[in-house]
């Protein structure tokens, strides 16, 4: 009954594709298979994909299916999820081609509930050809490829054998759970602004640090200005935010080097005052060609003594004139991580290194000489005296 397995299969694969989107998951909870013996498959009632089993109703399953102490061949795996379960579809086919085949989804506990069992005598074996009735052997498994092989061998001297296959966690899941939560876990808006010829984005809001180690993270809609700086190229990016006092942020994007546009400082005021201006200056380089972006993963610090303006994953662009409304797109970037990193200064070196072996073999082969005086027959013969 191939159709049996691969219906489940197909229930196992909904179940894991309704997990992703489900939030709520059995965090302890296991896959459990049952499967030879005169168990009975019940597919209507065991495959529900939301239906997580308790370790009461399970126990009490279990206490139903194995009345007469059948032998009991349990495989447990240090972490099995329904993930593994499909993926290994192929090998577990094999032996589980009978219509004896229960499947639970997730089940808490299920290892301790199958080891509480009263009516059976554990065994830990590795080596056992047959399993007599009130027995249960316990094989820890670390892949899924050796059920079929070690299944078999037992079933051939035990034939009521029952083989349950189950985990002690499903850890896998639940990191990439964590992962997927940190990821979503209220996501900031990021901060785009655009004015006539400047867009710029963050992906965090501007935090700024004061003085007074107070931190201040700046809003997200700015009343947003430019004007040409010094030269007609040049341009400075006036930024507004109205927190009860207000703040101005003017970035210069001075042209140091033609067609290539520099942002070295942040004019910064507080309250409109010219006495609280400082000029902040960063020391990373940010020069970046006309027509192209400008793009940091690292976070970008401005600073001057304690005033700090704090920008995650800057994308900033310049037009000679913004398009209508709609339109602003960034064009290819220019990265702040450089074409040489380490893993490219490591490729070069390694690769060098064997330049240098190449050349050296290289050398040592056109220096070998071939004879140059050959023994001519018809003349004398070369003759090298044994006194010498
Ligand atoms: C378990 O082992 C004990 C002692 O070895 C034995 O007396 C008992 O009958 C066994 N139980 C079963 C169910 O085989
Ligand atoms: C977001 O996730 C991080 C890391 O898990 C945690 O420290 C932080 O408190 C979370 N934030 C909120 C608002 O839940
Ligand atoms: C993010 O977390 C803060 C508290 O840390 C909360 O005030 C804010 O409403 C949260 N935002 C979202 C979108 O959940
Ligand atoms: C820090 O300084 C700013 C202005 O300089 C002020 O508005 C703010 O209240 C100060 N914060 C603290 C905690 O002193
Ligand atoms: C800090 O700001 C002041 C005032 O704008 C300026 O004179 C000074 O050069 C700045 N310091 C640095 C390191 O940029
Ligand atoms: C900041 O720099 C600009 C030129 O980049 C200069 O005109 C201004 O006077 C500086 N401000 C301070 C306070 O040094
Ligand atoms: C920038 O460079 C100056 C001098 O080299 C140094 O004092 C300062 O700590 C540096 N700032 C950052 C954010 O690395
Ligand atoms: C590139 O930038 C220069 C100067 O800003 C401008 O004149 C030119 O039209 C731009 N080219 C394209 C293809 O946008
Ligand atoms: C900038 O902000 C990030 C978090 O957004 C923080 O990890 C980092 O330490 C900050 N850098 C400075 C110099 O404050």
């Amino acid at each position: 009954m191939m159709t049996q397995f691969c219906n489940i299969c197909c229930f196992i694969f909904i179940f894991i594709n309704v997990f992703q989107i489900s939030p709520s998951h059995a965090d302890n909870a296991v896959p459990v298979l049952l499967w030879g013996g005169s168990i009975n498959s019940d597919l209507t009632s065991a495959v529900n994909p939301f239906l997580k089993s308790t370790s009461e109703e399970f126990d009490l399953f279990l206490r139903k299916t194995l009345e007469n102490s059948p032998p009991v061949l349990l495989y447990i795996k240090d972490n099995l999820c329904i993930e593994d379960l499909v993926k290994h579809k192929q090998h577990l086919q094999k032996v589980i081609s009978s219509d004896s085949l229960r499947y639970f989804p997730a089940v808490e506990k299920a290892v301790n509930t199958i080891e509480d069992l009263p009516s059976y005598n554990q065994t830990y074996n590795d080596y056992v050809d047959s399993i007599s009735d009130g027995q249960l052997l316990i094989v820890p498994i670390s892949n899924l490829d050796v059920i079929p092989e070690t299944y078999k061998t037992i079933k051939d001297s035990s034939p009521n054998l029952i083989a349950i296959l189950t985990g002690k966690a499903c850890s896998y899941r639940r990191s990439e759970r964590i992962k997927r939560d940190t990821y979503v876990n209220n996501t900031t808006e990021p901060f785009i602004v655009a004015s006539d010829r400047v867009l710029f984005y963050a992906s965090k809001p501007l935090l700024l640090k004061l003085g007074n180690n107070t931190e201040i993270e700046l809003p997200l809609k700015p009343t947003v200005s430019d004007d040409s700086g010094k030269t007609p190229l040049s341009c400075k990016l006036s930024m507004k935010f109205n927190i009860p006092n207000s703040i101005s942020l003017a970035f210069m994007f001075e042209v140091e080097t033609p067609g290539y546009y520099t942002l070295k400082t942040v004019n910064y005021q507080f309250s409109d005052a010219t006495v609280n201006e400082k000029n902040l200056t960063t020391n990373t380089t940010i020069v970046f060609p006309f027509n192209f972006s400008y793009h940091c993963s690292q976070n970008i610090i401005f600073e001057n003594s304690s005033t700090i303006l704090n920008i995650t994953n800057l994308q900033v662009q310049l037009y000679t004139k913004l398009a209508k409304d709609g339109e602003k797109v960034f064009s290819d970037a220019y990265d702040c991580i450089g074409f040489t990193t380490i893993p490219i200064w490591a490729g070069i070196f390694v690769t060098a290194i064997l330049a240098l072996i190449m050349i050296w073999a290289l050398t040592m082969i056109i220096d070998i000489r071939t004879m140059d005086r050959f023994d001519d027959p018809k003349g004398k013969t070369i003759t090298i005296s044994a006194q010498e």
